[in-house]
């Protein structure tokens, strides 16, 4: 059982005390019954709330999926950037989510946000071996012993050996190589420092996929949108 003003302030109807003054002009009934006292208990998951002539949907989680932009960091606050947080539009930024893992500044393409915190934790912790296909651009040209060193684990620069990745060369020309990547670790710029441990620097980075979830490329870069149900039964299906 949860506070009728609590779950209202909760899904953006305003403050505890806007609520209440909602309550007070007889704006709100639930299950039909004129509600007198803000602070009454219900179950949210049950109850047909109604403010204002319309019905309350409720929800506890919410699960987007960003293709996010360059420039803009992969965090909740952040004292000089813009983050991802805030390209979110109030009804959606009222459930407080927070990215799932971490992109770098300049890289670009999905990423998740929500507030559950049980799914973020299962999709971040190398354990359950999600996925996560880059596509890149490599300033060098690209080849088969590469693609074996990945295979096989490349060490980074503090010694860490990575868990097998799979690389596949897309295109070559004089200007380097665009592959795709897909790893299941997420160590901290990653794809960028197993490309310096081969010799060759990443210059575009973009994630296309995680978890099973492909980009939705009608997404322009700063554009999310929720999750589908398929989608999310994707996800937790991991
Ligand atoms: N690897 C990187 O180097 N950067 C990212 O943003 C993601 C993976």
């Amino acid at each position: 059982m949860e506070r009728l003003d609590k779950v209202l302030a909760n899904l953006g109807y305003g403050s505890r005390k806007e609520i209440k003054a909602l309550v007070k002009k007889g704006l709100v009934t639930v299950d039909g019954q004129l509600v007198k006292d803000s602070a009454l208990q219900l179950d949210p998951e049950k109850a047909n709330i109604i403010v204002n002539g319309e019905a309350v949907f409720y929800r506890k989680f919410i699960y987007l999926m960003m293709n996010k932009p360059d420039g803009v960091v992969s965090a909740t606050f952040d004292k000089y950037d813009e983050t991802v947080v805030d390209l979110l539009h109030p009804d959606h930024g009222v459930f407080q989510p927070f990215p799932v893992g971490r992109l770098d500044k300049d890289t670009v393409g999905l990423l998740l946000l929500t507030n559950d915190g049980e799914l973020n934790h299962r999709l971040i912790s190398p354990k359950w071996h999600v996925d996560k296909v880059y596509y890149a651009h490599i300033d060098k040209i690209v080849d088969d012993k590469d693609v074996k060193a990945c295979l096989q684990g490349v060490v980074l620069d503090d010694g860490y050996k990575c868990m097998p990745g799979i690389l596949e060369i897309l295109e070559t020309s004089e200007e380097g190589s665009k592959i795709k990547l897909t790893i299941q670790e997420g160590k901290y710029h990653q794809v960028k420092r197993m490309f310096e441990s081969l010799g060759k620097k990443v210059t575009y980075l973009k994630r296309i996929s995680f978890g099973g979830l492909d980009l939705d490329e009608d997404l322009e870069e700063g554009e999310y949108r929720e999750l589908t149900e398929e989608e999310l039964n994707i996800l937790k299906g991991i």
